[in-house]
């Protein structure tokens, strides 16, 4: 069996800043990666309006730890907060050293455009295609480096002995089979889990696998209730229309033709945080204020010019998705499942409570975001904490000696997948899936009550009965995405339960956590983090304090 110093799974930005910070953190370290897809091909490509760090002037990162810190409803850890916001500035300048085309601004230093919470126009960007510029000036440095990428390899289950994580098993897509690999040091940076709801930004690979991996091998998830609803997703189909549409000036319509949102946040309007833009436009829609399921954003004030420099993509996707030009007509948006403020619990360096195994970016909960992240702060994360934990991982593993890994994870998964492949039930993953969508966007999205999630809670329990026996048409080796549905079908429930459990037991409403039958923020019980662990009889939550250093909650 091959056995790698340090292997990450997940080529996004998290997954590749890791790679290559380790690698440069020390040269001799054998870094591989594995992906269930293309590293360009990761959903990091489809980030949008940019990434946050104070390099303007007047701005400092102490500044942007509050706004991180309040946008976030105090649950966010601060000491996590401050190291990201006061290295986000030397990360800026390094992606830029790699060659990241950033928009400029008018004396040539890279632009930043203002983004919602955000005290500051902190968001740098590349037009409207930011993680798309930065995912491929990291593959250049992968190339660069000649890092190994197992390229099209999914994880079925994470290798751990002794309490020590040692490596994966894996399901080679393109020639199938099984195999073990094994790592000194394993980096989870399979990003999120978007596609638990039905309405979602997120690309259908995003299916909470490594917060499932982790879950199952006996890390605890963090904060799993808190699931960020963009405001904008175009729609239909839920295809991200940029946070950087307002903050370039464009605003939300009414069916009346009102700026609804001098009514929810005079001051802010637009550019209020996630939660309350997307609260404000459900109860719009709620009560019979919408369009066709929808509210407007318009830009047509903004003129044609500064929507095809600034918004580009904006403009092609409302053409090809809604037949819209947004240089003549607003665009129909509504809010979708964007982003998990929770997942895999770990240290600001990336550490979880297993030893040896690590994550980074979205798949992890540092946690920076709290209840509601701020837009740009993503791709920071993904740079921030994929460079520290690729760092610290390489420091722990430095002079570890390779160690003899057991076939018993192998085995186990060969017969797992023997199962599968011999399912006879009627039923297609596809369909349950789609199932799984429909109930979580209706009962666990923006609104949510006991009454609706418990019935989330036990439509996700029968689904979880039914998935064990999905039926796979495909029954070959070679490329065989039905194997893969059906597996990515098994993180999906194994995520969606998290979610119900921590969001039933949370009785307040925090960020993006709103019930319509606890209204309020609740400090005295609430503000705290909440830990789930798998068990046979289900999720069993615990809590957690939060680290409050310089920003008492108010
Ligand atoms: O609206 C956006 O461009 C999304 C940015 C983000 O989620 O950070």
């Amino acid at each position: 069996m091959k056995v790698h110093d340090i292997l990450i799974v997940g080529a996004g930005l998290a997954g590749m800043r890791a790679a290559v910070a380790a690698q440069a953190h020390r040269a001799h370290l054998d870094v591989a990666l594995l992906s269930k897809v293309h590293p360009v091909r990761s959903h990091s490509v489809a980030a949008q309006g940019g990434i946050n760090a104070a390099v303007g002037e007047n701005d400092s990162w102490e500044a942007h730890a509050f706004d991180t810190t309040k946008g976030g409803l105090y649950l966010g850890d601060q000491d996590a907060i401050e190291a990201m916001c006061r290295e986000a500035p030397g990360d800026i300048l390094e992606l830029e050293r790699m060659g990241v085309i950033f928009s400029r601004d008018e004396r040539g230093r890279i632009a930043q455009r203002p983004f919602g919470g955000a005290g500051f126009p902190r968001t740098c960007y590349a037009a409207d295609r930011t993680g798309h510029a930065i995912l491929h000036a990291m593959y250049e440095q992968l190339l660069k480096r000649q890092i190994f990428v197992y390229e099209e390899w999914y994880v079925t289950s994470l290798i751990v002995e002794d309490g020590i994580c040692r490596g994966v098993v894996a399901w080679d897509l393109l020639h199938g089979g099984l195999h073990a690999v094994g790592a000194k040091a394993v980096i989870l940076a399979t990003g999120g889990s978007g596609r638990v709801f039905l309405t979602s930004t997120n690309a259908v690979i995003n299916t909470g696998d490594g917060m499932a991996l982790a879950y199952r091998a006996g890390a605890p998830l963090e904060d799993m209730e808190f699931v960020q609803f963009h405001p904008t997703t175009l729609k239909d189909t839920g295809i991200l229309i940029t946070e950087g549409a307002r903050g370039e000036g464009g605003y939300l319509l009414n069916t009346l033709g009102e700026r609804f949102m001098k009514a929810y946040a005079p001051e802010q309007m637009e550019l209020a945080t996630r939660s309350t833009v997307a609260l404000a436009i459900g109860q719009e829609i709620a009560e019979g204020r919408g369009v066709e399921g929808c509210v407007l954003l318009d830009l047509r004030h903004l003129g044609r010019a500064r929507i095809l420099e600034r918004l580009p993509q904006i403009r092609e996707l409302s053409l090809e998705f809604a037949g819209v030009d947004p240089i003549e007509s607003p665009i129909p948006v509504r809010p979708g499942a964007h982003y998990q403020m929770g997942g895999v619990r770990t240290n600001q360096w990336g550490e979880t409570e297993i030893a040896g195994l690590y994550a980074a970016g979205e798949c992890a909960c540092v946690s920076v975001h709290g209840a509601n992240r701020l837009g740009g702060n993503s791709l920071l994360e993904t740079i921030v904490f994929g460079r520290r934990a690729g760092q610290r991982a390489s420091d722990n593993v430095s002079g570890v000696p390779p160690r003899a890994v057991s076939d018993a994870a192998l085995r186990a998964d060969e017969a797992w997948i023997k199962r599968f492949m011999e399912n006879h039930g009627p039923e297609r993953a596809w369909q349950l899936r789609e199932e799984l969508g429909k109930v979580t966007s209706l009962n666990l999205g923006i609104f949510r009550t006991q009454k609706s999630m418990t019935e989330a809670g036990e439509k996700v329990r029968a689904l979880k009965a039914r998935a064990a026996h999905v039926l796979l048409q495909d029954r070959g080796k070679i490329f065989n995405s039905d194997l893969i549905q059906a597996l990515e079908l098994q993180s999906l429930l194994e995520i969606a339960e998290t979610i119900v459990a921590g969001a039933l037991a949370r009785e307040e409403s925090r960020g993006a956590h709103y019930r319509s039958d606890f209204p309020r923020r609740d400090d005295a019980n609430w503000l705290k983090h909440t830990l789930v662990r798998r068990t046979p009889e289900g999720p069993a939550l615990s809590y957690a304090p939060v680290t409050i250093t310089r920003f008492p909650p108010k």
